[in-house]
């Protein structure tokens, strides 16, 4: 790749990929497929910042942002100069609680989401691309660690996803996955009502029709399983109160 004032042309002979940089975020993909789409439409508009209330509502509910999120990021090494890979990696909530000399790369579906993340973060090294989590245009073993909070879940194809991110890692370099359980939203299941839960997710809690329907449909993903399959060493435990979940691995 070669850098050019509008970003990033291909010089390997006979490939013209040409990749622009909006906003300091590199284009690798500019629409996505599949489930992926509409996540991105989801992040991209205006509901997500209605479902943030219900979000901060969660992290009050265990302790507090801070104290939460510690629960998985106390699972990535305490190395110096470490090159950590965060996928899905939003609007960088935790970015600057990192190690400052870590370098990190995020990959996330949402243009919006990636240009907070940018603001957020200004001054940090850090590199962002929008594009896909099961389709990361990054190199083999080129990362000390693995980072994914808040959205595997909801991925197109998770396995795939983290069949990329094990690629990307060197190998041993630890995998960190977190997500609520994919059916933390049960009362209609319970009461054998299930629209009620599409319901609710869809109405009370903003997520609108198309990603209410998204979350109904991974509701049964095995997260644990996947884990097995493709991560060496795969430890998956309950966390923020039976309300999410912490996968830790390693890239074999
Ligand atoms: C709830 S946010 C979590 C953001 C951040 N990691 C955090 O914990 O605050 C979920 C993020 O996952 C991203 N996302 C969803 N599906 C994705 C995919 N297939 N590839 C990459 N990012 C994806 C969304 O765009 C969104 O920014």
């Amino acid at each position: 790749m070669r850098e050019t004032d509008a970003g990033f042309d291909c010089d390997d002979g006979g490939c013209a990929a040409r990749l622009p940089l909006r906003d300091g975020v590199l284009v690798v993909r500019d629409s996505m497929t599949g489930d992926n789409r509409i996540a991105a439409d989801f992040y991209d508009s205006e509901l997500w910042p209605k479902l943030k209330v219900w979000d901060s509502l969660f992290w009050l509910v265990n302790g507090g942002q801070k104290r939460a999120r510690e629960v998985v990021l106390s699972r990535l090494p305490r190395a110096r100069n470490l090159r950590l890979l965060d996928v899905a990696i939003g609007d960088g909530a935790y970015t600057g609680w990192l190690p400052e000399d870590w370098s990190v790369v995020g990959v996330d579906i949402s243009a919006a989401q990636l240009a907070a993340c940018r603001r957020r973060n200004a001054g940090r090294d850090l590199a962002l691309l929008l594009g896909e989590a099961e389709d990361l245009p990054l190199c083999d073993r080129a990362f000390d660690a693995v980072l994914s909070n808040g959205g595997f879940n909801h991925f197109d194809d998770p396995e795939k996803a983290l069949s990329e991110m094990v690629r990307v890692a060197k190998p041993g370099a630890p995998i960190v996955i977190a997500d609520e359980r994919p059916d933390f939203l049960n009362i209609g299941h319970r009461l054998g009502l299930p629209a009620l839960d599409r319901w609710i997710a869809s109405r009370v809690m903003s997520m609108g029709d198309d990603f209410a329907g998204l979350v109904e449909r991974h509701r049964e993903i095995d997260i644990a399983a996947i884990g097995r399959r493709v991560l060496k060493n795969c430890e998956y435990q309950v966390i923020w109160r039976g309300l999410g979940y912490l996968m830790v691995g390693e890239a074999p």
